[in-house]
Formats: C-alpha cells, structure tokens, sequence
C-alpha cells in the first residue's frame, strides 16, 4: 500500500488517497517514512502560500521534514542501503524540484542522498523528524556564500585516545535571534560546531534550553532592553553574523549591528515586503541584509556539507542534538492536518511530529514504478 495525504487546493483541503511509489533516479533514495514534522510554511493557506510557493501546482504533497527507512536507492548512491535509518530534507515544494513524488506526508517519498544523514540506533524517527528544515534553513543562513558565508561545521573526530576532540574554536561572536524555534536551535549548534562563541535570545523560560544548546549568553526577546543588552554582552568582541529569526527580528538586529563591531551581515529567515526596502537603506552604513531561503542546500554545496560531512558523525557522538523537543500528536497521514491546527496555535521549544505506520509490507520497485518526473501526473488522479 502507498498512500499520500494530497493538498487539493491552496486553500488547505486534504485528502489521504493512494498513490504510486515512486523509484528512484541517480542520486536519489526512496524511503519508507516512518515520522514526519510539520514546519509553518506547510500550514500556509490561500493567497500567502501562493505567494511564498508561486510554482506549486495542486494537487500537490507537502511536507519537508522526514525519518525514516531506506527502501530503494538509485544510481551512484554508495552511502546508503535498504533497511538504513535516516533522516533528510524532501524537496517536494522547491522550485527546482517541484514534484508530489518527493514531498514528506506520504508513505514512501523520494529524497536527495545529498540532504540524508544516517541515523544513530538509539534515535528514534520521531526524534530525527524535527531536524530538516529547521536544520537546512539555519545551515542557507549561517553559510550560504550570499548569506553569512561562515566556515562549514566542523565534523568532530576522535583522537587516538578515543577522546573526542573539538572542532577548534574561532573569534567572533554569532547572534541568533531566536534561538527557541526550530530554527533557531540548529542555528545554535551549528554555530557553535563552527566554532563561534553564540548570543542568543529566547524566551525566559526557555534561556535553559537555550543554553543547552550551547549559546554562552541569552536575553529575552521581550526584555525593552534588549538590544542595549546584547550589545553589552557582545562587548569588544567582533559580530560575524547575526540570524534574525522570527517576528520584528530584524529591526533589532539592524540596530544591535550597527553598534558592534564586525562584518554587519544579517541573515532573516522572515523576510517581508520591506526587507528589501531595508536592505537598500543599510547597504551604505556597511549592513548586508539577506533573506533567507531554507530549500538552497538541497542544491548547493550547504548540503552535503551539512548532512554527508558533518550530521551523521555529530549526531552519533552527541555533539549534536535534535532539537527543539519533538511532540507527537498522533499515527498516520490523517493526523497531519490535525498537526498543522495544532502548529497554528503556537509552539514554544516544540515540534509537531506525527508518527507514520510502519506499514510492513515488502517494498519492490513495482513494474509500473513512477519516477519523479512521471509523479508530476500523479496531480491528475
Ligand atoms: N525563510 C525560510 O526559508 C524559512 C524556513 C523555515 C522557517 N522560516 C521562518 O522562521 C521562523 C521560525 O520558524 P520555526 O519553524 O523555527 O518556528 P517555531 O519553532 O514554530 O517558533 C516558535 C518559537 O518562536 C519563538 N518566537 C516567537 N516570537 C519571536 C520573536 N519575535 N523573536 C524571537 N523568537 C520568537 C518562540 O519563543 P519563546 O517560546 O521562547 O518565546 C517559540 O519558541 C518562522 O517565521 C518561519 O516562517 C523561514
């Protein structure tokens, strides 16, 4: 059985139907999903998702974050086989990509080798599921060459003595504004595993969380203050970057920039209509604002960097967490739009994550296997 939960239209209607299972082309792996999450841009509806997604045509399959089982892996996939755990990024709704056959909210979905990683044993899926595109988004922010441009995290080895060794340390300070969401709590870590000291903001009760992460300092986001005390605990140390995450994010880090020394690049992962208005009106105090766009390491060299080099290695010795804490609230692709409601409702250091049945069943490429490409006239069923 393959089934898929079918957005029908850009106003946010369902509906579970089966569907062909898709085989996979050079590079690809196809994968038995076994816990999906849900992200904001897949709650989207009406005029802002065709906005955001112009490209999309519907019916379509949403969804990016995805654990679970290799089933199939196609030409020069050397990395993975059948029965491998992993999590990766489904590339579905990327413009490049753009194909039902590859969104996350179905049983068995095409993926990129390049945004896999495999998975330790002690990790569940459901643990695994909240990590692409929160992962991805922070990975295009922090070292996209049109973004922050940062040096790749590094992977952490082992020494001769077995001891576990660091990826060095670096001068300079990130800020992550916003280190709570999901986001966020990647952007942390990977900062911190490139080996920049971070200063984060979150809300109060999540400073913890913030710091388990690894951010040396945390300031609530709601404090009046804010700024003066991030520019206080920047002190006389260089800002290589900054990630504006969230809401108003970058109007604060606009200013908390032009009062520190360093590079003045910001990173938004919520551009709006004047973010580039913004931009324009920072260029000549030195300030380069960027937008954004979490799909970019699908394709660029961001993604393996990220889940070939340097995830599967971090994950296994611990150096590197899922994060923020997964939320299960229910089995099956019919839970999915009861997940999406529930994500409407706010989220604080949390993600949704539905379960998918194991769905036992033996996978073989059936002799009317789909690829990809032919997925796309999988709309028409
Ligand atoms: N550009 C892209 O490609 C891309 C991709 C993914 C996400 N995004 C965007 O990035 C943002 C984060 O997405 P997500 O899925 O990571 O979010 P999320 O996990 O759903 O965000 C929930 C968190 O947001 C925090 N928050 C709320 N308002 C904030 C503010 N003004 N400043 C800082 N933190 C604030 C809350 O913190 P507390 O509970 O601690 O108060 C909460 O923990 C969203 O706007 C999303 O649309 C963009």
């Amino acid at each position: 059985m393959n089934e898929a939960l079918w957005l029908l239209d850009s106003r946010g209607r369902f509906e579970v139907r089966s569907t062909s299972r898709p085989t996979p082309r050079e590079g690809e792996v196809v994968v038995r999903v076994r816990a999906v999450a849900v992200n904001p841009v897949d709650a989207l509806t009406g005029p802002v998702r065709r906005f955001v997604t112009p490209w999309v045509r519907y019916p379509t399959v949403l969804g990016s974050d995805v654990a679970g089982e290799i089933v199939a892996t196609g030409a020069g996939v050397t990395r993975f086989s059948p029965g491998d755990r992993v999590v990766g990024h489904a590339a579905g709704q990327e413009r490049v990509r753009n194909t039902p056959a590859e969104g996350a909210f179905r049983n068995h979905v095409t993926l990129l080798e390049r945004v896999c990683s495999e998975l330790p044993g002690d990790l569940t899926f459901e643990r695994a599921a909240v990590l692409p595109l929160g992962l991805s988004t922070a990975a295009a922010g922090l070292y996209e060459a049109d973004q922050l441009a940062l040096p790749f995290p590094t992977a952490p080895g082992t020494s001769r003595d077995g001891e576990p060794r660091d990826g060095g340390s670096r001068d300079g300070v990130v800020l992550v504004w916003g280190a709570s969401t999901s986001v966020g709590s990647n952007a942390v870590q990977l900062a911190r595993a490139s080996g920049y000291t971070v200063i984060a903001t979150a809300g109060r009760k999540n400073h913890d969380f913030a710091r388990s992460l690894g951010a040396e300092t945390v300031v609530d986001y709601r404090d009046a203050d804010v700024d003066e005390q991030i520019v206080r605990a920047v002190g006389s140390r260089q800002l290589v970057g900054t990630l504006a995450i969230g809401r108003g994010s970058l109007a604060h880090a606009v200013r908390i920039v032009r009062r520190s020394a360093g590079t003045k690049g910001i990173a938004s992962a919520y551009p709006d209509p004047i973010t580039r208005l913004r931009s324009l009106v920072e260029r000549p105090r030195g300030i380069r604002i960027s937008s954004i766009w979490g799909g970019t390491p699908v394709v660029s060299p961001v993604g393996p960097a990220v889940y070939r080099d340097f995830l599967p290695q971090a994950l296994a010795d611990g150096r590197f967490r899922p994060a923020p804490e997964p939320r299960v609230v229910g089995t099956g692709l019919a839970a999915i739009p009861g997940a999406l409601a529930t994500l409407r409702e706010g989220v604080s250091a949390t993600k949704i994550v539905v379960a998918i049945d194991p769905a036992p069943a033996p996978y073989a490429v059936p002799a009317d296997a789909v690829s990809a490409d032919a997925a796309e006239q999988e709309r028409d069923q």
